[in-house]
C-alpha cells in the first residue's frame, strides 16, 4: 500500500508512506507506485499515529440510566449505582456493551485501549467477559485489561484474593484505589500490595489514585516512591490524581521532584473529572483536574483518557478522543496556538508511552503500520473542526474509512 502526499504530524512538506506486510517500509518525499499496489491519495491531509485511550471502563459502558440515572453527579453515587447494576452482569451483557464501545472508538481512529475492569465481584464475570473480548478485537484494537478493585483491596471482603485471581486469569495491569480504602493505612498498604502483585506476576501497574477533591489524599507520593524504589519506573501509572489540583503549592513542588525521578506516567480524564469534580464545593468551585500543564512542562508523561462512555459516572461519551482532548486543553488552559497544534500527543504518543507499547507504536520505518488520516491539514484545524478520520489503518489494513460529511447551505 502507498499513501501519497500526506502531512505527517503537522509537517508542511508532504511525504509518501509505503506499507508492506503490515509494516512501514519507506517514508520519503516521493515513492513510485509499484505494479498492483493499492494507492491512497492523502494529498494535503494530516497523518497521525493512531489515537490511544489509555483509561476507560468497558465493563460499565453503555449502562447509563440502568438501574437509575446518577442525578447527583457525584463519584460516590456512581459507585453506589454501579454496585447495583453489577449484580445483574452476565458474560454476554458485558461482551455486547464493550464491543459496542470499542467499535465506536475504532470508528474515531482509536487503536490502543486500556480498560479497567472491576474485580470486586466474587464471580469476576466482567473480567472473564473482557478477556474474551480482548482476543476477539485484536485485529483492530490492542486492548489491555486492568484488575481494578472498585470497592477497595483491603476494604472489600476477600479483596486481595480477588486481585490475585485476576492476575492469574491474565490481566495485563494491576490496579488500586487508595483514596477509596477505609483508612490512610489501608490506602498505603493497598499500593504496596498492588505493586508486589505486579512484580510477582510480571504485570504493569495503573492505580486510580487520589480521585477526590481532598488535599489530604496522598496516594500519589506512595505510588511514585514505589515506582522509584522498585525500579518499575515507567511501568507504573497514576490515573486521575485530581487531589493534586487541591494540594498546596509547596507540597506540589516537592512532589513534582519525586514524580520526575520516579518516571511514573500520569493519566488525566478531563471529561469525567470536570463533571464529577468540585461537587462538594459551593463557590469558588474547583476544576477537578490534576496539574496537567505543570506536569507536562516538568517532563512528566501525561496522557488523557476518556474514562467513561455512558455509564453511572458519566452520561455521555462517543468514543472520540478529540472530545477528551478538547475539554482537557480548555480546563488546563493549554490554549496557546502551539499548545493546540501539538496537543494530539496527549491522545496519541503520551498514551502509548503510558500503555508501554512504544516498541510497536509510531510512524517509523520497521514498525507495524498503524496510522490515521484526518480530514484536515493540521491538528489545530482538525481539533477545532472535529475532522473525520478518513482512514484508520491497523497493521497495514484499512479498518475504517469515512465519507466526509457534506453540508449544503441554502441561505438566500
Ligand atoms: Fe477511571
Amino acid at each position: 500500500m502507498l499513501i501519497q502526499q500526506g502531512l505527517i504530524e503537522n509537517a508542511t512538506q508532504p511525504q509518501d508512506i509505503r506499507i508492506e506486510d503490515g509494516k512501514f517500509t519507506a517514508i520519503a518525499d516521493h515513492l513510485t507506485p509499484q505494479d498492483h499496489e493499492q494507492v491512497i491519495d492523502a494529498t494535503g491531509k494530516l497523518i497521525l499515529p493512531p489515537f490511544v485511550d489509555p483509561h476507560v471502563h468497558l465493563d460499565s459502558t453503555m449502562t447509563a440510566g440502568d438501574p437509575e440515572w446518577n442525578q447527583s453527579g457525584t463519584l460516590f453515587d456512581g459507585i453506589r449505582i454501579w454496585s447495583e447494576r453489577k449484580k445483574t452482569l452476565s458474560i454476554e451483557d458485558v461482551k455486547t456493551r464493550a464491543r459496542q464501545a470499542l467499535e465506536l472508538q475504532a470508528s474515531h481512529g482509536v487503536q490502543f485501549v486500556r480498560s479497567h475492569v472491576d474485580v470486586t465481584d466474587p464471580d469476576l464475570t466482567a473480567l472473564k467477559a473482557l478477556i474474551e473480548v480482548r482476543d476477539e478485537v485484536k485485529d483492530f484494537i490492542e486492548l489491555q485489561l486492568v484488575a481494578f478493585p472498585q470497592e477497595g483491596i483491603l476494604s472489600f471482603p476477600h479483596g486481595k484474593e480477588l486481585m490475585e485471581q485476576a492476575a492469574k486469569l491474565g490481566v495485563d495491569v494491576i490496579g488500586a484505589i487508595p483514596h477509596f480504602e477505609f483508612t490512610r493505612e489501608y490506602s498505603v498498604a493497598s499500593l504496596h500490595f498492588a505493586v508486589e502483585l505486579a512484580q510477582k506476576y510480571g504485570k504493569l501497574v495503573d492505580a486510580h489514585c487520589d480521585e477526590i477533591d481532598d488535599p489530604a489524599s496522598r496516594g500519589l507520593e506512595t505510588l511514585a516512591t514505589l515506582a522509584l524504589e522498585t525500579g518499575l519506573g515507567d511501568q507504573v501509572t497514576a490515573s486521575h490524581t485530581t487531589a493534586m489540583g487541591s494540594y498546596n503549592n509547596a507540597y506540589a513542588y516537592k512532589l513534582m521532584w519525586l514524580l520526575q525521578m520516579s518516571h511514573i506516567n500520569m493519566i488525566s480524564n478531563p471529561l469525567i473529572n470536570t463533571h464529577l469534580g468540585g461537587r462538594f464545593d459551593t463557590y469558588p468551585k474547583r476544576r477537578g483536574l490534576t496539574r496537567v500543564k505543570e506536569l507536562n512542562e516538568a517532563g512528566v508523561n501525561v496522557a488523557f483518557g476518556e474514562d467513561d462512555i455512558k455509564d453511572p459516572w458519566y452520561p455521555m461519551g462517543d468514543g472520540n478522543m478529540l472530545d477528551a482532548l478538547h475539554m482537557g486543553i480548555h480546563v488546563t488552559q493549554m490554549m496557546g496556538y502551539d499548545d493546540i497544534l501539538n496537543s494530539y500527543q496527549f491522545v496519541t504518543t503520551h498514551g502509548a508511552k503510558a500503555m508501554h507499547v512504544t516498541d510497536h507504536y509510531g510512524l517509523t520505518v520497521g514498525k507495524p503500520a498503524n496510522l490515521v488520516v484526518m480530514n484536515n491539514d493540521n491538528f489545530y484545524n482538525a481539533l477545532n473542526q472535529r475532522s473525520e478520520v478518513l482512514y484508520s489503518i491497523h497493521q497495514g489494513r484499512v479498518i475504517v474509512n469515512t465519507d466526509p460529511k457534506q453540508v449544503h447551505l441554502h441561505l438566500n
